[in-house]
C-alpha cells in the first residue's frame, strides 16, 4: 500500500493542491501616463539560464492585470526582490489585490522609487524600488512565438477569446506568459560582495518564501532563516590521476602540472572537459605551455574579476 494519498489536481494546483515554495517579486512597469505601476507576483522563475545567447525569466500572470497590459504595450519591466519584513509583505499583499487602477494603488504606495541602471541608454523604463536587495531589469522577448501579435489585444479586460499562444503572450482566456530578457541585475553592495568575494551565511539577503493564496483568505509565507551549507558528497571528488589523464589529453602543446590538477579534483566530472578547455584557451592566448597552480590562480582571479564586471 502507498504511503501517499492521491490529491485532486485543480486550477492553481501550486497553491490549491500542493505546497510550492515561491519567491515574492514586486514587478514595476510603465503605466500609460509614463508613471511606474507595481504588482505582486510569485510565479516568476528563471527560464533561459545558459547556452541561449541571453538570459531570461518567465512570468505567469492574469492577462487583464495592469502588469500584463503594461508589458504587452511597452515590453519593459523590473523585477524587484525585497527582504523579509512583515510591514513590507503587508504592502505587497495590498499591491497584489486585483481591481485597482495603477493610479489608485500607487497613490498610497509606501515604497520609495528610483531610476534603475538600464535607463542610462535613454530608454523609457519603470523605476525600481529603492529598498529592494536586487532588481532584474527586463524586456519582453516578443519575437518568441510571435508574441508581439498580442499587442493587438491590449484592452480586452473581460477575457480574451482564442486563438492562444502556447508560452509567450496571451495563453488562455485570462492568462498570460511572458519570457523576459534579463538586461541588468542590480544588487545592493553587501550582497554584491557576497557573490563576488565569497559566500558566507551572514552575507545572504533575508529572502522570504511564499506559499501563495490559501483558504480564500490569506497569503502564507515563511520568514527567512539563516542558510546552511551542505558539502558535496564525500567520495565524489575525482582522483588526481584521472584529472591529470584528462587534462593532458585536451591539447597537444599545453600541459597541466600535478599541482594545477589538484585544484580541479572538486570539479564535477561532467564539467571537467569544459573547465580544462577554458584553461587551455587562456594558455594559448598567453603563450603558456605549462599550466601550474600559479596559472590556475591567475585564471581564477580573471574569472572572478569578469564576474565582478558583469
Ligand atoms: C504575494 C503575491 C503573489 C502573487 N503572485 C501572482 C502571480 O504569480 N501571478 C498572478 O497572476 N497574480 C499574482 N498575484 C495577484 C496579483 O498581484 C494581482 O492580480 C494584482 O492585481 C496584480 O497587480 P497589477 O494589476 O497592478 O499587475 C499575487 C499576489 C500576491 C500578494
Amino acid at each position: 500500500m502507498s504511503s501517499f494519498k492521491d490529491m485532486r489536481i485543480v486550477d492553481n494546483f501550486y497553491q490549491t493542491s500542493s505546497f510550492f515554495p515561491m519567491p515574492t517579486v514586486l514587478i514595476s512597469t510603465l503605466a500609460e501616463d509614463g508613471s511606474t505601476s507595481i504588482g505582486s507576483y510569485s510565479l516568476c522563475f528563471p527560464y533561459y539560464i545558459a547556452g541561449k545567447g541571453y538570459y531570461a525569466m518567465l512570468l505567469e500572470c492574469r492577462n487583464s492585470s495592469n502588469t500584463a497590459q503594461n508589458i504587452l504595450r511597452t515590453g519593459k519591466c523590473a523585477l524587484n526582490f525585497l527582504e523579509d519584513d512583515r510591514a513590507d509583505f503587508k504592502e505587497t499583499v495590498r499591491l497584489g489585490f486585483p481591481g485597482e487602477t495603477s493610479a489608485e494603488k500607487m497613490k498610497n504606495c509606501k515604497f520609495q522609487l528610483e531610476d534603475g541602471l538600464a535607463c542610462a541608454d535613454g530608454t523609457a523604463r519603470p523605476k525600481v524600488i529603492s529598498k529592494a536587495f536586487q532588481v532584474f531589469e527586463c524586456t519582453w522577448d516578443d519575437s518568441l512565438e510571435n508574441g508581439y501579435e498580442d499587442k493587438a489585444r491590449i484592452g480586452q479586460l473581460e477575457g480574451v477569446e482564442p486563438p492562444y499562444k502556447d508560452f509567450n503572450g496571451i495563453t488562455s482566456k485570462f492568462g498570460c506568459h511572458f519570457i523576459l530578457k534579463v538586461e541588468k541585475i542590480l544588487m545592493k553592495e553587501k550582497y554584491w560582495n557576497t557573490i563576488i568575494n565569497g559566500v558566507k551565511a551572514k552575507g545572504f539577503p533575508k529572502v522570504p518564501v511564499d506559499y501563495g493564496y490559501r483558504d480564500s483568505t490569506n497569503f502564507w509565507y515563511t520568514k527567512f532563516t539563516k542558510p546552511i551549507a551542505e558539502k558535496i558528497p564525500a567520495g565524489k571528488e575525482a582522483d588526481l590521476g584521472s584529472v591529470m589523464y584528462a587534462a593532458n589529453r585536451v591539447d597537444d602543446v599545453v600541459k597541466f602540472s600535478e599541482d594545477a590538477c589538484e585544484t580541479l579534483v572538486k570539479v564535477p566530472r561532467v564539467f571537467l572537459k569544459l573547465v580544462l578547455q577554458g584553461c587551455v584557451d587562456w594558455a594559448k592566448e598567453n603563450n603558456c605551455t605549462l599550466i601550474t597552480a600559479k596559472e590556475m590562480q591567475i585564471i581564477n582571479d580573471k574569472r572572478k574579476a569578469e564576474k565582478g564586471k558583469k
